[in-house]
């Protein structure tokens, strides 16, 4: 099998295997990173893409938020499929290991590398800006969050566990997690965009507030 006709086989999987993925999580997020993924490598100067390509369209194949919190299940069904397809084993244990590290929580593993940096900024760049901002709403809908709740303080004052439990609304997740993001780009050319999609949702925050509390005269 080429390159060419592996990355369109497993892009038919993956399409396939996400075709009931909450809208943030689907195979358009696996589009966008892709081409944020390539973009950024072109950037950077990075010749050989197979890894980045696989490791894109694979990334999120059984994403543990979605299965009971086992962080094993993607790396091990992206292994099986590229096996069944003869890709070399060194190739899958790098896929593998870019699956199980991408994600925020186990980034403080010992494990890194170009490709698995420039995959962490290309799915991180996809949670900024409009896109970020709806993506965290929906992933706040999917969950009954709120949008909102003065009440609820937005830096977690209890345990992280407790504070998870609290349902806490969805824009705190932007104090949270997403305008935390811009400073944990790794690439030059991931930091620029970042930015200016950090600047988006900085004005949204101010916005939203200002309209929930009538600071804004709209006659
Ligand atoms: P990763 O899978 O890269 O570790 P997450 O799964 O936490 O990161 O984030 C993926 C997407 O889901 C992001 O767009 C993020 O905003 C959204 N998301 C995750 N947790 C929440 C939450 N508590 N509230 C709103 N959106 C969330
Ligand atoms: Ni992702």
């Amino acid at each position: 099998m080429t390159e060419l006709e592996l990355i369109k086989t497993t892009k038919q999987f993956v399409k396939h295997k996400l075709s009931d993925a909450e809208a943030g999580h689907d195979w358009f997020h696996i589009q966008r990173v892709y081409q944020l993924a390539l973009h950024i490598a072109q950037k950077e100067g990075i010749n050989d893409l197979l890894i980045i390509k696989l490791g894109a369209l694979l990334h999120d194949i059984a994403d543990a938020k979605f299965h009971d919190g086992n962080e094993d299940l993607g790396p091990q069904i992206a292994g099986q499929f590229l096996e069944k397809h003869a890709v070399n084993d060194a190739v899958i244990n790098e896929v593998k290991l870019i699956i199980k590290h991408i994600s925020f929580k186990t980034e403080a593993a010992s494990y890194t590398s170009d490709d698995l940096k420039i995959l962490q900024d290309a799915d991180r760049l996809d949670a900024m800006g409009a896109i970020g901002i709806a993506r965290a709403f929906n992933f706040g809908g999917y969950k009954n969050r709120a949008l909102y709740n003065p009440e609820i303080p937005s830096k977690p004052q209890q345990s992280k566990a407790e504070y998870k439990a609290s349902k806490a609304p969805t824009l705190n997740h932007f104090d949270e997690k997403l305008l935390l993001l811009k400073d944990q780009m790794h690439t030059k050319s991931a930091k620029k965009i970042a930015q200016k999609r950090h600047n988006y949702m900085l004005n949204f925050v101010e916005r939203f507030k200002q309209e929930w509390y009538l600071q804004i005269d709209e006659a």
